[in-house]
């Protein structure tokens, strides 16, 4: 049988009990591939890596050497929280890449969408391998992949995946959720005891913030989209929508249009909210939001976060528009 279709014999894990017998089966197998050789982890905090990480440092612990990059265009919180959990609560050997300088000026008056994405994979991957040839002795490359990445084969993971390595950089590929569906991803990372915010958390675009921060990015545009993108999570999860909304998250275009702010007159952006609920992302409908909820969130937004005046709400399904917005 070859060994990218799931066994016809794996039971679906949907319960605590079924994923805690995959970690045991897991951790049993890791330490057979691994004996006491490295393996090497591109650690985003996304839930693939992450479950990938925890299991790892339960099968071979300090023989994992984690890399996580700070391209600048991650949420907020997220890269200190990749440190928390990894480094101060799990132990693990985490190596934390402060690459934002570098990105964003790799990316500076770059405007085009397609340009944008490919200068993110391509420097992705060159930090990664400079970090990989600091390292000696590593064996092994683990991957987040999951089943839908094979059967799908889809462009949109291609962003997180660390392909395209160069000849002296080829490692024996570990991929234990290789054959998960995102459900069981999620329950076996409970069980692995990941924080709820981690293992329940939304889809997030290889390209991160990158893509939702309109046209060239600017620090300061891109700030306005961490910042709002931070409100509004807060504002759902408080309201009961985490978990409910299947995405949602804000975009700042390059425009700007006139207001008033303390009897001036301001000329700044406006932030667009974007909530829609899918089954496969190939179409979404727009998620029904209370009408109060977004003035409330307006009202934040516009007085918390710097350069922005107007707030507005995107009322288009899939077709005709993306999820995202580039
Ligand atoms: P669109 O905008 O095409 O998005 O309707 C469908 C889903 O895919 C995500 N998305 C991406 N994910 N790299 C990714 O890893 C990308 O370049 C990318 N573009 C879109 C998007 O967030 C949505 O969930």
């Amino acid at each position: 049988m070859p060994d990218n279709i799931r066994p016809a014999s794996m039971a679906r894990i949907t319960t605590p009990e079924l994923a805690q017998q995959f970690i045991q089966e897991q951790i049993a197998e890791l330490k057979k591939q691994l004996g006491n050789k490295k393996v090497l982890l591109a650690l985003s905090g996304g839930v693939d890596s992450s479950v990938v990480a925890a299991l790892l440092i339960k099968a071979v612990g300090q023989q994992l050497v984690c890399v996580h990059v700070n391209h600048g265009l991650l949420r907020k919180g997220e890269p200190e929280q990749v440190i928390e959990v990894f480094r101060n609560q799990m132990k693990a050997n985490l190596i934390y890449v402060d690459a934002v300088d570098r990105f964003l000026s790799r990316l500076a008056d770059v405007a085009d969408p397609e340009q944008k994405r490919k200068i993110i994979g391509s420097e992705f991957i060159r930090v990664f391998e400079e970090e990989a040839r600091k390292l000696d002795g590593i064996e092994f490359l683990a991957q987040g992949t999951i089943y839908p990445d094979i059967i799908e084969s889809g462009p949109v993971k291609s962003h997180h995946n660390v392909g395209g390595l160069p000849e002296d950089l080829q490692f024996e590929l570990v991929e234990p959720i290789k054959f998960l569906f995102k459900d069981e991803v999620r329950v076996v990372g409970r069980e692995l005891g990941l924080p709820d915010n981690m293992v329940s958390r939304q889809p997030f675009p290889g390209p991160g913030l990158g893509v939702r921060c309109i046209g060239a990015i600017t620090r300061d545009r891109l700030e306005a989209v961490r910042e709002s993108d931070a409100i509004l999570r807060e504002e759902f999860a408080k309201n009961g929508l985490q978990g409910k909304v299947w995405q949602y998250f804000t975009i700042v275009p390059d425009i700007k249009s006139t207001g008033v702010r303390d009897n001036l007159r301001s000329f700044e952006w406006p932030v667009i909210i974007r909530a829609v609920n899918t089954r496969d992302a190939m179409t979404a409908t727009v998620a029904d939001i209370p009408f109060t909820l977004l003035q409330h969130i307006t009202a934040r937004i516009t007085a918390e976060v710097k350069g922005v005046n107007r707030v507005l709400f995107d009322l288009t399904p899939k077709p005709t528009g993306t999820i995202e917005w580039e």
